[in-house]
């Protein structure tokens, strides 16, 4: 298991101990080392449940375009998944200005997020390079 997962697994592990509001990670984690295009297609098919936090991180070379690209893909390809209420997390992304009041970002997520945005998703919170989205389709 790379060093990434086991700091997720060293993370996830308190919340889940004594707290009664979360399942076991170690009853419920599984990880699949798979394109994550053809995982989300892996989930049309398999129909698992909902997602609840999606975290945009692939891709290690430097064509920014192609990662651009890649990460809104990903949006794209989950969004049909993701529950009522969800967050997206996307890594190395930052803001970068202002068009019109609405705040911009480059990065990674230079894509992915007006792509989220227009599908009714909010920003959370931007710092560190990372930027958390939120949609809760209850609350409008
Ligand atoms: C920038 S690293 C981030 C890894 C991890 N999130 C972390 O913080 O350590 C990018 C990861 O994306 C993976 N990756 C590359 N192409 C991918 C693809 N098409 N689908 C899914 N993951 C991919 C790489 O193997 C690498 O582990």
């Amino acid at each position: 298991m790379p060093p990434s997962q086991n700091a997720l697994l060293a993370a996830l592990y308190p919340m889940g101990c004594g707290s009664g509001r979360w399942p076991s990670p170690a009853r419920t984690e599984k990880y699949v080392h798979s394109d994550s295009l053809d995982f989300f297609r892996w989930w049309a098919e398999e129909e698992p449940g909902p997602i609840h936090l999606l975290y945009l991180d692939s891709l290690d070379y430097h064509d920014h375009a192609a990662r651009e690209a890649h990460h809104s893909a990903e949006a794209e390809a989950a969004l049909p998944f993701l529950a009522a209420r969800c967050l997206a997390l996307i890594d190395d992304t930052s803001p970068s200005g202002e068009v019109d009041g609405a705040p911009t970002f480059g990065g990674d997520g230079l894509r992915a997020i007006p792509f989220l945005l227009e599908r009714g998703f909010r920003i959370v919170w931007a710092e560190a390079g990372q930027v958390l989205l939120e949609r809760d389709v209850a609350a409008g």
